[in-house]
């Protein structure tokens, strides 16, 4: 093989290494973040299983991406508390590399953003990108609420994708509430549940909102692009409604270092799943159900929202694959609801305004 060749695949081949000992680098040290302790640089590479350089220059890459890593000598790295929550963060901890992270610290709201950006660009264009905001001062939740997010206490981030896999909203909807669970449970190791079709509770208490908007192209009627709205609440603040409304972490727990990390982590496995298609869809939906607060309890759906005279009680057998509610009516009839306001009959479960 001519030597330019030979130059050409090794060349590659280093820069495809270097990626992953910086992913694997940003791992190790993620998990002796909360140690607070140092990993030397010859652990690190042997924990890699690369040399000491290949690791120095890993560091060095993490810490161009804006990542804080502190290095002292005769005790090594250690990845710093206080990586702000910010662009670079995120894409640091970023698997999903298609995905483009657009940050601002204070916005209306992130769903807004991404119809503008929408409205002056092509959809294909803006396929994974993603708006993420440490604030919204005009957060929207379902059926025109508003959906409280005050600064250093959540996470608001839509995600725009334009594909036509999925053409259902609800679907979009209740796949990427499995996707934020799976992410929430590696992170933290909590399990959450998910209430038809948009909201997740930890421990009685809402903890996330989602809100699927979709932009339709007019000349052929499809949805040409999804806007997935996802807010987490990771710590509680008092500007939430506090009967109905908590946080992922308690109040001492370090939520700053964590914003980036689950950020990051929802993305991926949001774009994973509608990535995978029908199938990896439908996997999600049968994980939906698991993770279901509504299968088998007596709800009251509020048909019109608003308006209580048309509400009836029934007992939710199952979630659909199109992401229906499939409730059984107190005259053994059964129907499928695609929406409407849910309640477990007698507890009040909403918390928007
Ligand atoms: C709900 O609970 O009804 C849905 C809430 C969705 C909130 C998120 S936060 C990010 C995105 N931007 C918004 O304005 N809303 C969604």
């Amino acid at each position: 093989m001519p030597l330019h060749a030979r130059l050409k695949i090794s060349l590659f081949l280093e820069k495809k290494n270097n990626m992953a000992v910086k992913d694997q680098v940003l791992q190790v040290l993620t998990s002796t973040q909360n140690l607070q302790g140092f990993v030397s640089g010859e652990e690190l590479a042997q924990r890699c299983g690369v040399t000491r350089a290949s690791v120095w220059k890993a560091v060095e890459s993490l810490r161009s991406r804006g990542l804080k890593i502190e290095a002292v000598t005769n005790r090594g790295y250690r990845l710093l508390e206080n990586n702000t929550f910010s662009a670079e963060g995120i894409s640091a901890f970023l698997a999903d590399k298609s995905a483009n992270i657009v940050f601002f610290e204070t916005i209306d709201s992130t769903n807004t953003e991404s119809k503008r950006r929408l409205a002056v660009t092509e959809a294909r264009k803006l396929h994974k990108t993603c708006v993420v905001a440490a604030e919204q001062t005009d957060g929207r939740g379902r059926l025109g609420r508003k959906f409280v997010s005050p600064q250093k206490s959540g996470i608001y981030l839509s995600i725009i994708y334009s594909c036509r896999t999925v053409a259902n909203p609800a679907v979009y909807t209740a796949s990427t509430a499995v996707g934020v669970c799976r992410s929430i449970e590696k992170l933290f190791g909590t399990e959450t549940k998910i209430k038809w079709v948009n909201d997740i509770f930890l421990q009685g208490k809402k903890v996330v909102g989602i809100l699927t908007e979709g932009v339709t192209d007019f000349e052929t009627g499809m949805i040409e692009a999804a806007i997935i709205g996802i807010g987490i609440n990771i710590l509680n603040n008092p500007l939430l409604p506090q009967d109905v409304a908590g946080g992922l972490l308690s109040e001492n727990e370090d939520s700053a270092a964590k914003r980036n990390e689950l950020a990051a982590s929802v993305i991926t496995e949001v774009c994973a799943i509608l990535d995978g298609g029908e199938k990896s869809v439908k996997e999600a939906m049968k994980e939906y159900r698991n993770r279901s607060l509504l299968l088998g309890r007596t709800v009251e759906v509020s048909p019109v929202i608003g308006q209580t005279e048309n509400n009836f009680i029934c007992t939710v057998k199952d979630v659909t694959d199109d992401a229906g509610l499939l409730v059984v009516m107190p005259d053994g009839t059964e129907k499928v609801l695609q929406c409407g306001e849910v309640s477990i009959h007698s507890e009040k479960m909403c918390y928007n305004e």
